[in-house]
């Protein structure tokens, strides 16, 4: 059994290497830090493949299929963000940021999709976030990209239903990674570790949900979204993310 980790270089991507070599997966680890994806390798007991590769660049996305054309498992977790308002940000950083979150995941999901179909039996689990369940000020582009990981999920477990293949979306609050140095911002609630997160997702997954959600409050904040008005859930959004300016 061999699965596919994106960002396996810290974060949820390492602690998904681990609990999926613990399950007995060999793995190929990839994200631009070779250094790091060596030391999540040594923890590990089974194969694995280190590849280095930025995403962001669609031809390392074909050339990942070309190399592992067959697979059993892939988790479309390598992602950022980056806090500030729209006006504010920078343009190339933006870009790449559609280029990984938006681009990389849909070309990744879309050639192993196919694979899979064909053979009749794997798993795709695409890391979006609770930012996919509404409008996010100041943190905009991250949450729009979010929103497209979910939307994009939920239409490819749809299509897959009944081929033996299924396709998940991770949807979890704040988690203890680099996430937020990255984003340059501090958490606006209690972050879960990142095992206890993958553990869940990894649970999930394997029984075939389409949206995972790992916390009671994630899970009302869903609710929460379908229920409020779009304007009060944007609203309320804008003040939480701007509570994050005062923290910083
Ligand atoms: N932590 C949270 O609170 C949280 C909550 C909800 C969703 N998420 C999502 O969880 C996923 C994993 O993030 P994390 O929290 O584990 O943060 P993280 O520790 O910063 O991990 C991000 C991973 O993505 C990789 N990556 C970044 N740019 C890349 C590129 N251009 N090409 C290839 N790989 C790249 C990084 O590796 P290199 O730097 O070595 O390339 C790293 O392995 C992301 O999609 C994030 O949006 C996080």
């Amino acid at each position: 059994m061999l699965a596919i980790i994106t960002g396996a270089s810290s974060g949820l991507g390492k602690e998904f290497a681990i609990q999926l070599d613990k399950m007995g997966y060999e793995t190929v680890l990839v994200a631009r830090r070779a250094d790091k994806l060596a030391e999540v390798k040594s923890k590990l007991t089974n194969k694995c493949f280190i590849e280095a590769l930025d995403l962001t660049k669609k031809e390392n996305c074909f050339a990942l299929k070309e190399k592992y054309p067959c697979a059993d498992v892939l988790i479309n977790n390598a992602g950022f963000g980056k806090f500030g308002g729209i006006c504010e940000s920078d343009i190339c950083t933006d870009e790449q940021m559609i280029d990984l979150n938006v681009t990389s995941l849909y070309i990744l999901q879309k050639l192993y999709l196919e694979e899979f179909v064909k053979r009749g039996k794997g798993k795709i689990l695409n890391v979006a976030s609770a930012a996919a369940f509404m409008a996010g000020p100041y943190f905009a582009l991250y949450y729009a990209t979010k929103s497209f990981v979910l939307r994009i999920s939920q239409a490819a477990a749809r299509e897959a239903k009944g081929t033996g293949v299924t396709v998940s979306a991770f949807c979890p609050g704040s988690v203890e990674t680099e996430f937020n140095a990255v984003a340059n911002t501090v958490s606006s609630s209690k972050p879960i570790s990142a095992s206890n997160a993958v553990k869940y997702a990894i649970d999930k997954m394997n029984k075939g949900k389409v949206i995972i959600i790992p916390t009671l409050k994630i899970k009302a904040a869903f609710v929460m979204s379908k229920l409020m008005p779009e304007n009060w859930l944007t609203e309320f959004s804008y003040h939480t993310q701007k509570k994050r300016f005062g923290k910083k």
